[in-house]
């Protein structure tokens, strides 16, 4: 089966709307392979601003958002609230928010789950930390990671997968295309042993951890790896390359 390829950024905490200008005009003019799905997510506060400024063949994601619909939950927004934006994807269970926020596996499989339940598309993100792959315990965390979203999600076909080694994000070591290949394959196993073959054969499994215009290529000529989820790369005119990584 094939899958279309699906590349996000996720600007994280970073610009302001000069910046974000900047971003939609490198963007803009691209030139975008038409075949490549593209997702951009950025701050709350700009998602309205960034939704307009971008054309509507790129999809605008928040970072986060809360597994309830309302209430007393200062800070926080509600998937009914980024619809609201006129944005159709959200992040959850980046590794910033499992390890700097401690949101636990749990949270984020209520988030994911109430997300969906309000119509928004989801990339949940799994990915081991360096003391765990070295232990060799990559397989063990990732499984249980996924697992728990599994009560949450009826309906994969709005869900992209993004496997985010913690090892490699920030940090300029990428994951080989054989590291990662061998995890996003164990990863389509556990779909097709869980769930089904028609979800493991058609659900984008992505990876992250310092993506770059180098490692781009070599990444995504393997078969499990269905796109990335780009991080400080995708704030500069490089992410065009890629976007087109897989022509
Ligand atoms: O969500 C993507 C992010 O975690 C990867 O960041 O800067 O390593 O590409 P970066």
């Amino acid at each position: 089966m094939s899958r279309t390829f699906f590349v996000g950024g996720n600007w994280k905490m970073n610009g302001d709307k000069k910046g974000i200008d900047e971003i939609v005009d490198f963007l803009t003019k691209g030139p975008i392979n038409s075949s490549t799905e593209v997702v951009v997510g950025c701050p709350q506060c700009y998602l309205i601003y960034t939704r307009e400024k971008l054309p509507s063949n790129i999809g605008v994601a928040a970072q986060n958002c809360y597994k309830v619909a309302k209430g007393a939950f200062t800070g926080e927004i509600s998937p009914a609230m980024i619809k609201d934006c006129g944005c159709e994807w959200v992040i959850l269970g980046h590794s910033e928010r499992r390890n700097v926020f401690g949101e636990s596996d749990q949270l984020i499989s209520e988030k994911v789950g109430h997300a969906l339940d309000a119509g928004l598309k989801v990339i949940p993100c799994i990915g081991e930390k360096l003391e765990e792959r070295e232990s060799g315990k990559t397989q063990e965390v990732v499984f249980k990671q996924l697992s728990a979203l599994l009560p949450n999600i009826k309906d994969w076909s709005r869900v992209v997968l993004a496997y985010e080694p913690v090892w490699a994000i920030g940090t300029g070591k990428t994951a080989t295309p054989d590291q990662a290949q061998e995890v996003h394959a164990q990863l389509r196993q556990w779909l097709r042993d869980n769930v089904g073959a028609e979800v493991a054969d058609s659900t984008r499994i992505i990876y992250g951890g310092s993506v770059t215009a180098g490692s781009c290529q070599e990444l995504s000529k393997t078969g499990d790896i269905d796109g990335f989820l780009v991080g400080g790369a995708s704030l500069k005119p490089d992410f065009i390359q890629i976007i087109n990584a897989r022509g």
